[in-house]
C-alpha cells in the first residue's frame, strides 16, 4: 500500500516536472499534422506549395504576434484577433488599429479557415496565402508596405535565422512571409466542441440543448449549415443597414446590385466568444441576436427568404438555441497551446 502511494506521488512528480521543463512553446512535427475529423469536407485551401512544417509554423506564430508587421510597430495580427476569443476582438463592435483609428468593420474569428474560399465579411479576398497583405497595407490597421515590413525583417538577426532554417533560403521574401502565417492561421481548427463530442456519441445534451439543436436545425442550418456552421455563401439576414458605415457588403465587391447588403454567414463556432456580433458588432448578446432572429417585423424588405421561415420565436425557444449555441465552444481550440503568444516566453 505504502509502496503504491509512493509510485504514484512520483509519477505525479515527472508529470509536473514535464509540464515545467518540457518545452511548452515547442512545435513538433506530431503539432503540424493535418488532421481532418470524419463528416467533414475536404479543405479548400490544402497547403499545396507550403508543406507544413514546425518550423514554418513557429515562424508564422511570431509573425502574427509581432507588431513588427505596422508601421510603427504598435499592433500586431494579435491586437485584433485575439486567442481567447477564438481570434476575434472581445468587447470591440469595429476593429481598432494603427493610430487609434477605428476600421469599418467586426473583427471575425479565425477558425476553420483551410474550409473557406473566399475571405472577409465581403469575400474581397479569395486565397489564404495573400490576405495578410490587406491588414499589413491599410492605413487603419497596420499602414505598413510589403517591402517595409521584408527590410525590417531582413535587419532583424533573429528573424534572419529564422527564415533561413525555416525557408533553407538566405534571402527574406513577401511570399515566405504569406506562406508562414497561413501555416500559422490555416492550423486554426475548432472541431473538438461538445457539439462535436455529442455527434460522435461521446457526450450527452441536456434536454434544452437537444431541443436547441432541433429549433437550430429547423430555423438556422439553411445558411449556418453543420459541421462548419455556415454554408459559405453570402447572404440579406435583414440588418436595416447602417446610415454612417454605408457598407453594402458582397455589392461592393461584384458590383452586382442584387448582392447588395449580403455578407458572408459567419461560422458560428465559439460564438459564446465572438462578441459583439454581426459585421459591424451592432449586437452585443446572443440575446440580442436571438430577440432580432425572431422578431421578422424589424428585417428589411431584401432580406433572404429563409429569414421569414424563422418566425417569431418564444422566451423557452430563444433560451433553446442559446443553449445549443453554447455546446459549439471548443476548449481544446481555445487553450492550445500551439497558438499561445510566444512572447510570453
Ligand atoms: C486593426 C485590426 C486588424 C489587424 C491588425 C488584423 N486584422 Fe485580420 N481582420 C480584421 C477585420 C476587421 C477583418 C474583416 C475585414 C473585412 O471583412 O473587410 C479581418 C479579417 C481577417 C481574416 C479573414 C477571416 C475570414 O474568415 O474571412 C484573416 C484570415 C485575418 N484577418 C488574418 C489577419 C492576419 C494574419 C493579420 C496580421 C497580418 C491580421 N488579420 C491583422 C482586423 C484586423
Ligand atoms: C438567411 C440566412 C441566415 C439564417 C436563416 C440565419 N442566419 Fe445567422 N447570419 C447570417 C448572416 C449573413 C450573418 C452575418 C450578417 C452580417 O453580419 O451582416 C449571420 C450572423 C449570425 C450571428 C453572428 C455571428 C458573429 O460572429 O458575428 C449569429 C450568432 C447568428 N447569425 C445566429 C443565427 C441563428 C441562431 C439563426 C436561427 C435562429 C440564424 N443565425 C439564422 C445568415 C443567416
Amino acid at each position: 500500500m505504502k509502496n503504491k502511494t509512493i509510485i504514484i506521488l512520483l509519477l505525479v512528480c515527472t508529470v509536473l516536472l514535464g509540464f515545467t521543463t518540457n518545452n511548452y512553446f515547442l512545435i513538433t512535427k506530431k503539432d503540424v499534422e493535418l488532421n481532418v475529423p470524419k463528416g467533414f469536407p475536404k479543405p479548400n485551401y490544402k497547403f499545396k506549395n507550403n508543406k507544413l512544417t514546425p518550423e514554418i509554423f513557429t515562424l508564422g506564430r511570431k509573425l502574427f504576434y509581432d507588431p513588427i508587421l505596422s508601421k510603427d510597430s504598435t499592433i500586431s495580427c494579435s491586437s485584433c484577433h485575439q486567442r481567447l476569443a477564438a481570434f476575434g476582438h472581445f468587447d470591440h463592435p469595429l476593429s481598432h488599429g494603427i493610430n487609434g483609428l477605428i476600421g469599418k468593420r467586426n473583427v471575425p474569428a479565425l477558425q476553420n479557415l483551410i474550409w473557406k474560399d473566399t475571405y472577409m465579411w465581403d469575400g474581397g479576398v479569395n486565397n489564404l496565402e495573400v490576405q495578410p497583405i490587406s491588414p499589413i497595407t491599410n492605413p487603419v490597421e497596420m499602414n505598413e508596405s510589403l517591402a517595409g515590413v521584408i527590410e525590417k525583417l531582413k535587419h532583424n538577426k533573429e528573424y534572419a535565422e529564422e527564415f533561413r532554417v525555416a525557408f533553407k533560403d538566405t534571402n527574406i521574401t513577401s511570399e515566405q512571409l504569406l506562406k508562414a502565417l497561413a501555416q500559422f492561421t490555416g492550423l486554426m481548427i475548432s472541431v473538438d466542441s461538445r457539439y462535436d463530442k455529442y455527434m460522435k456519441g461521446e457526450d450527452t445534451f441536456s434536454n434544452s440543448e437537444k431541443i436547441g439543436l432541433e429549433l437550430f436545425r429547423a430555423k438556422c442550418a439553411s445558411c449556418h449549415e453543420e459541421p462548419l456552421f455556415t454554408d459559405n455563401l453570402y447572404r440579406n439576414n435583414g440588418l436595416r443597414p447602417d446610415t454612417s458605415l454605408k457598407d453594402k457588403g458582397r455589392g461592393a465587391v461584384t458590383g452586382v446590385e442584387f448582392d447588395e447588403y449580403k455578407f458572408k454567414v459567419p461560422t458560428l463556432r465559439n460564438v459564446e466568444r465572438t462578441y459583439p456580433y454581426m459585421h459591424d458588432g451592432r449586437l452585443r448578446k446572443l440575446k440580442d441576436v436571438l430577440d432580432y432572429y425572431g422578431s421578422p417585423e424589424n428585417f428589411q424588405p431584401n432580406a433572404a427568404k429563409e429569414m421569414y421561415e424563422i418566425g417569431k420565436l418564444s422566451a423557452q425557444e430563444k433560451t433553446d438555441i442559446i443553449a445549443f449555441l453554447l455546446t459549439l465552444s471548443d476548449k481544446t481550440f481555445l487553450y492550445d497551446r500551439r497558438f499561445v503568444d510566444p512572447f510570453m516566453k
